[in-house]
């Protein structure tokens, strides 16, 4: 795959009505939302053209008649080692929505909820939303604060939310977080929903194990939700997966997510099953590829030219989570840098109250733009620069 699969034309983008280029106007290079500036993978382009063309747009077959619960659990076997009933794979329209159901399924109102702040805002609402308390603990430098999960689950919270790999920070757990954690699990006989949704976007040489394959004790307690919206840059068509351990646990949930079930469109289910393939995975490590060359040059972008923001480079995702507090800005940084720079940044206290003085950035786009927005950010007065020139 040529490196052009991976270039991007900046007014093709202004013209598209998706939220992340719409939300800020023709001034301002958005580098916020979660989504990827690329072309699709031409294998899925080729399918959903393929299916509009010959009007196939009515309702979609029964989620086990469509192959998708089997196409995972190949992939699952694949990819991870990671031996998945397709019995116990359920389609659902969204992640967030597959959360909120495990959330009720698994625990009663009132139970606690862990939750790892900073993290991907939703995971903030959704459990009062369900009618739990959330118990909050706090990444410590970047990672889980594996004491602080065993506190919580000590003094009765019944589920951790998992954000695996972290959104915002990009980290991977490692074997020896994960052994910690299934243990902790398992001796509170707790729920875990891990949303694996990044999986895909692990970047070499980090290497992703799903939480389910801890151990048939971790599997029944475990209800992971994932899907091709990330990796393969889907996510307005609507289609994700859910995995139980057991027969019971799929039941439980199945029972509680009933009214979204099979709500999924046609279009995802045809864009997943072709992203799902060889052709889908060609793309995807070409995109990979370009993924790791793009953090290894943010890498030095910041360093020559804004050190005082400070960051650790993802090992999963196209997500860098800046620690803005040098600049010294009163308010919000991304706010400020949308002004002063005219580059929209997500800001970080919508990641929890740890995110204050955070911005995250997202740099799933083309050298050429991302190496515009770095320069727009360098150009910013003051005080990115006045910083710099302290600095030096
Ligand atoms: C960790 C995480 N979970 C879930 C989602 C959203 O998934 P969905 O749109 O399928 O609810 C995102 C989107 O960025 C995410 O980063």
């Amino acid at each position: 795959m040529g490196t052009g699969a991976f270039d991007v034309d900046a007014s093709a983008m202004a013209r598209r009505t998706g939220t992340k280029w719409s939300r800020f106007g023709p001034e301002v290079l958005p580098a916020w939302i979660a989504e990827m500036d690329f072309a699709v993978a031409p294998v899925i382009r080729e399918a959903l053209a393929a299916q509009v063309a010959s009007s196939d747009l009515g309702y979609p077959p029964d989620s086990n008649r469509t192959g998708l619960p089997e196409r995972f659990a190949a992939r699952a076997a694949d990819r991870w080692g990671w031996d998945v009933d397709p019995g116990r794979v359920h389609l659902v329209p969204n992640v967030m929505t597959a959360i909120h159901h495990a959330i009720e399924a698994f625990t009663a109102p009132g139970e606690g909820v862990i939750v790892t702040t900073p993290v991907y805002p939703p995971f903030l609402s959704v459990v009062p939303h369900a009618g739990r308390q959330p118990v909050w603990v706090p990444l410590v430098d970047g990672r889980l604060d594996l004491d602080g999960v065993a506190d919580a689950l000590a003094a009765g919270a019944r589920l951790l939310l998992l954000c695996h790999p972290h959104n915002p920070t990009g980290h991977v757990l490692d074997e020896a977080e994960l052994a910690t954690l299934a243990h902790l699990v398992a001796e509170h006989e707790a729920w875990v929903v891990s949303d694996e949704i990044h999986a895909e976007l692990t970047l070499a040489p980090a290497r992703h194990r799903p939480f389910a394959t801890l151990g048939p004790d971790v599997a029944a307690r475990t209800v992971t939700v994932t899907g091709a919206s990330k990796a393969f840059n889907l996510a307005g068509l609507r289609c994700a997966v859910t995995v139980t351990g057991t027969d019971e646990a799929h039941t439980r949930f199945g029972h509680v997510a009933e009214p979204t079930l099979d709500t999924v469109g046609a279009l995802g289910i045809t864009a997943t099953l072709a992203a799902w393939t060889p052709e889908g995975d060609t793309w995807l490590a070409a995109c990979l590829e370009h993924l790791v060359a793009q953090r290894d040059h943010l890498a030095h972008r910041l360093a020559d030219d804004l050190p005082i923001l400070r960051w650790r480079p993802p090992e999963a995702t196209y997500l860098a989570w800046l620690d803005c507090r040098g600049l010294g800005f009163a308010g919000e940084p991304a706010e400020q840098l949308l002004a002063e720079a005219r580059v929209a940044l997500t800001p970080g206290r919508d990641f929890g109250p740890p995110g204050a003085g955070f911005a995250r950035l997202n740099f799933a786009t083309s050298r050429a733009l991302l190496d515009e927005l770095l320069d727009r950010l360098r150009r910013a007065h003051p005080p990115i620069a006045v910083s710099r020139a302290r600095r030096v």
